[in-house]
């Protein structure tokens, strides 16, 4: 995931320039948060909604990611606590409010067992009446209408990048394609994605230990809300 390490100081340029709104995420997660809560962001990336979030006045506030060299760019930009975890096998002693995976990082899990050991850690991890939310694409839109798409990407003077990806079945791959601009260099990085079905998500969650679930689909978002 090369993306996430050497081109790590790219990740931002390219998101900004992909139509994602953080602002307008953080907006629909906020009614099920209070300001006092304390956070766990699983796969927290370059810190982008831990910068909403604590716009929004959220100082309790933990940033957590697989890769460091992302992490490092959220502790610049928001100088919270950040932890270099796998959500697919963490244990923390620390307990929280709010655990939050979003922005598609939950299909990061590749298959039933990651997903469940995902959930499973993440309900460990929350005080009792904690609640765990996750924000993904509708899966129902990217399996009954599967699409391949091409887009470039100006991202500076030196980086150009073309994003690629493609709907193998169950599973969406991310080609990202660098090019450096000078010298014409390419440099492949290839993502894989699962896209589980919202009841794989929810009866797992179940499983976890989850007593109550909540959905809501606002556009072509869909999050899942559970409470411990
Ligand atoms: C699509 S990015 C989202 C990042 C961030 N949440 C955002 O909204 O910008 C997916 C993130 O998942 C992280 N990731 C992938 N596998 C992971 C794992 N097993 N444990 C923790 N983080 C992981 C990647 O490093 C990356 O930061």
């Amino acid at each position: 995931m090369e993306l996430y390490k050497s081109k790590a100081e790219l990740y931002d340029k390219f998101i900004s320039q992909s139509g994602k709104s953080y602002e307008r995420v953080a907006n629909i997660i906020e009614k099920y948060l209070k300001k006092t809560d304390s956070i766990l962001e699983l796969a927290a990336g370059t810190g982008n909604y831990a910068v909403e979030f604590k716009k929004k006045g959220y100082a309790n506030y933990v940033c957590s990611d697989l890769n460091k060299e992302l992490l490092e760019i959220a502790k610049k930009k928001t100088n919270l606590k950040c932890l270099t975890l796998d959500m697919k096998s963490f244990s923390l002693k620390e307990k929280f409010d709010a655990v939050l995976i979003l922005f598609k990082s939950l299909n990061y899990n590749l298959n039933m067992k990651e997903l469940k050991s995902t959930l499973k850690n993440s309900f460990n991890s929350l005080n009792t009446n904690g609640k765990l939310i996750i924000e993904i694409t509708n899966p129902e839109i990217i399996l009954s209408n599967p699409k391949s798409g091409a887009f470039l990407f100006d991202l500076d003077e030196n980086n150009s990048l073309i994003h690629l990806s493609d709907v193998e079945g169950r599973f969406m791959i991310h080609y990202f394609m660098f090019i450096d601009k000078k010298t014409n260099k390419c440099e492949l990085d290839k993502h894989k994605n699962y896209i589980f079905k919202k009841e794989e998500i929810t009866n797992s969650m179940k499983e976890a230990g989850f007593k109550k679930i909540e959905t809501e689909l606002n556009g072509n978002t869909l999050f899942i809300i559970g409470y411990k």
